[in-house]
Parts: C-alpha cells; sequence; structure tokens
C-alpha cells in the first residue's frame, strides 16, 4: 500500500478522466493526514480549482464555522476531501464515470486514513458513500455503520446558505457528531 504522501504525488498527477484537461489543479483535500474524522464534499468548483484546495469560497467559510462549533478545525483535527478531485467545467455534475474513476482515490485515501467517522456533506456525498438513494431531508444526523465506520450525513454548506432555515437542523447534527467523536475517537477533540 501506498504511503499518504505518495498516494497525494500519484493522485496530482491522474489523468484517469477527462477532468485533468480542464482542471488548475487536482484537490487531494486539506488538514490532518492521520484524523480520526474525515469529511467528503461533492467536488471542487471554481475557487478550488484555483486554490487546489477543499470548500475555500463561500460555502467553506460556512463549512469552517460550522467546524468551529464543535471544536473541529480544518488545518487540525480533521481531513477535508471530495467524492472527485478535479472540477467538472462549469461546475456541471461530475458524471457516473468520472466519480466512479475517482472513487479509487478517495478509497486509497479512507484505506490509508482509517477514520473511525466519515461525515458526508451533502446528498451526492451521501448517495456515494451510504446508499445511492439517500434522502437528506429524511436520513441527515443519523448514524449509518457501514464496514465498522460510522457514516453521517449533513446538509452542503451551500444547501445552508440557499436555505438557511435548514441551519437549526445541522447544529443539532453537528451536536450530536460531537457527541460520537467523544464517544469514538481518543486524539479528537
Ligand atoms: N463544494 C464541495 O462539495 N466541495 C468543495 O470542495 C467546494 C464546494
Amino acid at each position: 500500500m501506498k504511503t499518504w504522501d505518495e498516494l497525494k504525488e500519484a493522485c496530482s498527477s491522474c489523468t484517469k478522466c477527462e477532468l485533468h484537461k480542464t482542471r488548475t489543479n487536482v484537490v487531494f483535500g486539506v488538514g490532518n493526514s492521520t484524523a480520526e474524522v474525515l469529511f467528503i464534499g461533492e467536488g471542487p468548483g471554481e475557487s478550488e480549482d484555483l486554490k487546489g484546495e477543499p470548500f475555500v469560497g463561500r460555502a467553506g467559510r460556512l463549512l469552517d464555522d460550522m467546524l468551529k462549533i464543535i471544536g473541529l478545525s480544518r488545518t487540525e483535527n480533521i481531513f477535508i476531501a471530495n467524492i472527485v478531485k478535479c472540477r467538472p467545467p462549469g461546475n456541471r455534475d461530475p458524471l457516473n464515470t468520472e466519480r466512479e474513476l475517482c472513487y479509487e482515490w478517495l478509497k486509497a485515501q479512507i484505506d490509508i486514513l482509517k477514520p473511525k467517522i466519515i461525515v458526508c456533506l451533502g446528498r451526492i456525498a451521501a448517495a456515494v458513500l451510504i446508499n445511492s438513494d439517500f434522502k437528506i431531508t429524511q436520513d441527515h444526523g443519523k448514524w449509518f455503520d457501514i464496514d465498522g465506520i460510522n457514516y453521517m450525513a449533513l446538509y452542503h454548506p451551500a444547501a445552508l446558505l440557499r436555505d438557511p432555515n435548514k441551519k437549526p437542523d445541522t447544529f443539532v447534527d453537528l451536536k450530536e457528531l460531537e457527541r460520537k467523536i467523544r464517544e469514538t475517537c481518543k486524539r479528537t477533540l
């Protein structure tokens, strides 16, 4: 198995799908490479493509505020990645083939990190990782044990920006996440 740094280097020169032709940067992820908690979004947008870091636009600033409420930080105690690592042109949805090819990188990240908890940001990440017809309005904040890893989905921060009425539910979900981290993780909080 590759080390984390070897994986990052290999991923950074990936040409497995057409997205490599239009990307500026591969967005491998940000954070602590020994984190017990892994957050997973959908894919990079324009700002993320330019900076090579996930969640750096407006939704990213909201995500940082959400994390702070329960003592998490993208630079210290979690890792943040995406389902696809290169920006789909014009922010179109990634094609199934792009998702499938890119999943090999995410799977390798999960295998090396061995997180105790995976938090899916939004329906798309939850559909790929938890259940293909995941209902985010119904199933956000619930736990799913898959192969010994605890999965939960939160509303995507961009959805919270579009509909602030969802924020109280997300606050409850974050507090539940904090509880689970205290129960399950030794090094995070
Ligand atoms: N939305 C995502 O799902 N991921 C990012 O990195 C940025 C915005």
